[in-house]
């Protein structure tokens, strides 16, 4: 598929105004560029009066374009601490990067453009408002279908399918979730599968599925006569879970697609299959994302497995990206579990498809064990039923599995979601462990504490 290479707007403000953002971090944001460094630097003297302005004045002397600049109180050191994005092409930015050095006492490049400089991390969102910055960055447009697509010849579709991928192409983190009206088409649509799936669930979902599902009937307007809306699912998911939905206006690549999860944030289609073949789409669409995606969000271990995956990603080597990209495959699109003695399916590739949902709990497919090493490497088709399946004890070994396999990831650092800020933590400090450290004593004491009160 063809990258789109569409200019992304990060913030409606003018790149040369620096505005004062939600908690404090002064923040001013341009342009997002695929050609550009970020650095992240803290002074060798803290709590120095004009540091910024110190720093500042290195990189416009040698003429050095930022197109992000923050400050915020730092986690490795007393004093703050300065994460900039400079863009490339413009200046002289080795001499401003060797005259920084002298001044600072901590930096790390942490480049976005990982295929410049293959010693750098690969950049990654830290805050949860950060997907805004690469949600349009997307493999293909929601309303370019190929020839052989259902809807390829119907002109009434696919501006339907542009009005769809317009609502996300315009979402921005924090903004409710627009709500569609829904034609008669669509809902019938909806409803032939949704009459379908409901019939096998009972028998061939995992009982987490089953459970949830009935929530979303009962709290959600699951129904055969009406597609829910997203922003109702995503309330439900985050009284649950804290997992929250975002429209997606295309095909994100892997890396993008996975850092979400991180935050709990899953990327999901607002638009419905093509009505003259109901029982198939190409690609995912609502009844994909709600029927098998969704229910599962708002069980806890489920939940903490798919986190993994995606803490897993931030910063991973692009081989690692496709490693990750794949367990996810084998159990969030097309986990099998054993629960009872018996094989059940919590997959949403599967419990949103009909035929394929019959097929693997047959005796027809190939089984294997979950284990992150080896399904990482697995080949598959993705036109076609799996040939091969894993299969998961639970999802609480299913993510013990993935945090030891995350372990061997080459990172030289860790990550941790800070669920208070919605940000993520990067562990590369002995001051760092410690605060964390006695964050747990302090949990520990409260537990202790409750349990004497038990007894
Ligand atoms: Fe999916």
């Amino acid at each position: 598929m063809m990258e789109v290479n569409k200019p992304v707007e990060l913030s409606s403000s003018p790149p040369d105004k620096p505005k004062l953002m939600e908690g404090g971090n002064y923040i001013r944001e341009g342009r997002d560029s695929s050609k550009s460094t970020w650095l992240l630097f803290s002074p060798a003297s803290p709590d120095a009066a004009g540091d910024l302005a110190r720093f500042l004045g290195i990189f416009s002397g040698h003429g050095v374009n930022l197109s992000h600049i923050e400050s915020r109180s730092s986690a490795r050191r007393p004093g703050y601490e300065f994460m900039v994005e400079c863009e490339h092409g413009i200046g002289d930015f080795g001499a401003a990067l060797a005259d920084l050095k002298k001044d600072v006492g901590y930096l790390n490049i942490i480049s976005r453009n990982y295929k410049d400089n293959r010693s750098a991390v690969p950049w990654f969102p830290r805050r949860i408002r950060d997907l805004d910055r690469f949600a349009n960055q997307i493999l293909s447009y929601g309303s370019e279908l190929d020839s052989d697509h259902p809807g390829f010849t119907d002109p009434e579709y696919r501006a339907r399918r542009k009005y769809f991928a317009d609502i996300a192409y315009n979402y921005r983190h924090g903004q409710p979730l627009p709500h569609v009206n829904y034609s008669k088409e669509e809902v019938a649509t909806w409803g032939a599968i949704f009459e379908k799936l409901t019939e096998l669930y009972p028998t061939h979902a995992c009982r987490e599925h089953n459970h949830v599902f009935q929530l979303l009937i009962e709290n959600c307007g699951y129904r055969a006569d009406n597609i829910p809306q997203l922003e109702d699912v995503s309330n439900f998911l985050k009284d649950c879970t804290g997992f929250t939905l975002r429209p997606v206006a295309g095909l994100l690549s892997s890396r993008d697609f996975l850092a979400g999860l991180a935050f709990r944030v899953f990327h999901s289609t607002q638009y419905i299959r093509h009505h003259s073949r109901p029982f198939y789409t190409p690609e995912p669409d609502v009844c994909h994302e709600l029927l098998g995606h969704a229910p599962l969000f708002a069980d806890p271990a489920f939940a903490q497995f798919s986190q993994e995956i995606g803490l897993a990603s931030l910063g991973a080597p692009d081989d690692y990206i496709e490693k990750l990209a794949t367990c996810f495959w084998f159990t969030v699109e097309f986990g099998l579990c054993r629960q009872d003695g018996q094989l059940k399916a919590f997959g949403a590739g599967l419990l949103s498809s009909f035929g394929e949902l019959q097929y693997s709990l047959s005796d027809k497919p190939e089984l294997r064990d979950f284990e992150p090493e080896q399904t990482g490497v697995q080949k598959y088709p993705i036109t076609e039923y799996q040939p091969v399946y894993f299969v998961a004890n639970s999802f609480e070994d299913a993510k013990d599995k993935m945090i030891k396999f995350s372990h061997t990831i080459p990172r030289d650092f860790s990550v941790r979601y800070n669920p208070y800020t919605q940000s993520i933590d990067i562990l590369d400090s002995p001051r760092q462990m410690k605060v964390l450290l006695k964050g747990i004593h302090q949990e520990m004491e409260e537990l202790l504490n409750a349990m004497e009160k038990l007894e």
